[in-house]
């Protein structure tokens, strides 16, 4: 009689613990950004947490295997190195600019309905399920994904030949006030200031964009990415052409300073 008297108390405080348990475990997954979850990662169930691994994971393989990282430079792993093409853009926070899936289903299996005239060919062969997996991985690289990391600025060697160390260093002064002058760092971390919606920039320098890239790209961001007209191509990051041409190369010097 002892020992069931035993054997219940012993039931009924594991019951309890697993209780509690189980009611942390709720309160955690509901504490779990439920909002940017579900954004991010779209057409997933926010409260199965599993799944979403299993979906990611699934997605990475389905990255690799379509070669998508021939043009896009991406942190594939949280840890690991960025790799990739230039002809593309970064992936860098690609998961909090691009939360819708039907956008990014499109801009997949038919990019040029998103994007006239863009580099990117269709991958309309992949099935659905691949590229739900797809929208998926590309939802998990939020800024949670890149190290926060300091930049080291070093002047191009090109530019300390042509102007000095002291003229190096004053033109990335000059280029680092403009980029908060003119909204960038609302847009793009440096260092560990700035907004998630473009590229992390703390280390642009080895992306290896040339400077006619990063001149182009800023006075029309889209152009380096299409061929052909880009008149009436939706994009997020403005146009910065009506700056005047020393401030434009201010901007590059800074930016291409960033290692
Ligand atoms: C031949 C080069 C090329 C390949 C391969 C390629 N892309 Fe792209 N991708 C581009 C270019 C260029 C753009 C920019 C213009 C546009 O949006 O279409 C782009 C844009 C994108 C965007 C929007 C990024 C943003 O920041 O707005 C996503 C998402 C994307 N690609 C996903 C993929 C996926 C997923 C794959 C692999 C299945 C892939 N791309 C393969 C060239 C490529
Ligand atoms: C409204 C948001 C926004 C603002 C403001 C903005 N950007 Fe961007 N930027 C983006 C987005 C989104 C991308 C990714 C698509 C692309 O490459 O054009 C991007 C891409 C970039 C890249 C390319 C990174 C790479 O190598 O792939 C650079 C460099 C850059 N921005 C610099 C700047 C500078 C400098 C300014 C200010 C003069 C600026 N941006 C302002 C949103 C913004």
């Amino acid at each position: 009689m002892k020992e069931l008297w035993g054997n219940v108390l012993l039931g009924l405080s594991l019951l309890i613990t697993l209780g509690i348990f189980g009611f942390e475990f709720v309160k955690f997954t509901n504490t779990f950004d439920p909002e940017s979850a579900s954004a991010n990662i779209a057409q997933i169930k926010p409260d199965d947490p599993n799944k979403n691994l299993a979906q990611i994971e699934r997605g990475r393989l389905v990255f690799d295997q379509s070669g998508c990282q021939a043009c896009h430079n991406a942190r594939t792993d949280k840890a690991g190195p960025e790799a990739g093409g230039a002809v593309g853009p970064s992936f860098s926070n690609v998961g909090v600019r691009r939360k819708d899936a039907e956008w990014l289903r499109k801009q997949i299996v038919a990019p040029q309905s998103v994007v006239p005239g863009t580099k990117m060919p269709s991958f309309a062969s992949l099935s659905k399920e691949e590229v739900d997996a797809l929208i998926a991985f590309l939802g998990s690289m939020d800024q949670a994904h890149d190290p926060a990391s300091e930049p080291a600025i070093q002047p191009p060697a090109q530019l300390v030949k042509e102007v000095g160390d002291a003229g190096a260093k004053a033109l990335i002064d000059k280029g680092q006030q403009l980029f908060a002058s003119n909204g960038c760092i609302g847009c793009h971390i440096v260092g560990k200031q700035g907004g998630p919606i473009g590229p992390n920039l703390t280390h642009e320098a080895l992306r290896g964009r040339s400077d006619v890239w990063q001149l182009e790209h800023l006075k029309d961001p889209i152009s380096v990415y299409v061929l052909g007209s880009t008149e009436n191509i939706q994009w997020i990051m403005p146009k910065f052409g009506h700056l005047a041409g020393e401030d434009l190369k201010a901007l590059v010097v800074y930016l291409q300073s960033l290692h």
